[in-house]
């Protein structure tokens, strides 16, 4: 199948697992450079394998993965990640023993050329002064500006987020949103984020993929990825 100009991410017939379990089954969604895209659903019904799928992190089992036009299906996830998809994980995974500077510069460490670092530091002030200090150390809305700021130290073209808002103090939620919309409209990146916030996410995205059993069960798009009572409806039938 031949895919346009303006397909970023392809996935067709992807399903994945784990050992003897099969959660992924048959997926597939096409995403377009500068979308935001939201994925829905409920406990389990395996949003971050999906994610952990897209970066190679979980192997495919059947299917493909098609980024920029490259097959990446059996890429491993740092070859993923030179291609240009950024992934920050639910839980955040930043190195607690190092400092903000330290987990920043670990970002870039694969990706040879000019730094991100100021830019980095431009789009998070509020790390400005914590440079010095040790992950461990930050509240959790500080560690998840430090998982976005490491990620996009890599310069990624495609911007994955497991649950960015989990834990987080309302402020910096609407400064992680602020910024997410920034990345999207100003520099073009495309973003999928699993999000459980529906007032945070109907606040960004314009689309919402709903997952149930493993499958795609909605592709709300425009006015209809925004529209809560919808989205609600959808969810209420994917138990
Ligand atoms: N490492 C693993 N080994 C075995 N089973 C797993 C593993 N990780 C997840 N699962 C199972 O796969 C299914 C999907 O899990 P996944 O974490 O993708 O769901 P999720 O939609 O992200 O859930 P949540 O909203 O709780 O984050 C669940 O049944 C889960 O128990
Ligand atoms: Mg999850």
């Amino acid at each position: 199948m031949s895919i346009s100009a303006e397909t970023q991410l392809e996935v067709t017939g992807l399903s994945s697992g784990y050992g003897g379990i099969t959660v992924l089954n048959n997926l597939g969604f096409e995403i377009s450079k500068g979308e935001f895209v939201g994925i829905l659903g409920h406990n389990g019904m395996g949003k971050t394998t999906l994610m952990r799928s897209l970066i190679g992190a979980v192997p495919a089992r059947l299917g493909s993965i098609t980024f920029l036009g490259t097959d990446i299906t059996g890429f491993p996830p740092h070859k993923r990640n030179q291609l240009g998809i950024g992934y920050v994980p639910q839980g955040r995974e930043i190195i607690k023993g190092l400092s903000v500077r330290e987990n920043l510069l670990l970002g870039q460490a694969a990706h040879p050329g000019p730094s991100e670092y100021n830019t980095v530091l431009d789009l998070f002030p509020e790390l400005v002064e914590l440079l010095d200090r040790p992950a461990s150390r930050l509240s959790g809305g500080q560690q998840q500006l430090l998982a976005l700021g490491r990620c996009l130290m890599g310069k990624p073209k495609l911007l994955l987020l497991d649950e960015p808002t989990e834990g987080i103090q309302p402020s910096i939620v609407s400064d992680i949103g602020k910024t997410l919309s920034q990345l999207c409209d100003e520099l073009g990146l495309t973003i999928v984020v699993v999000e459980q916030n529906l007032d945070f996410l109907c606040r960004l995205v314009n689309r919402n993929i709903i997952l149930r059993g493993g499958k795609v069960i909605a592709d709300l798009q425009g006015p209809d990825a925004r529209d809560r009572a919808l989205i609600e409806s959808h969810l209420s039938l994917a138990h």
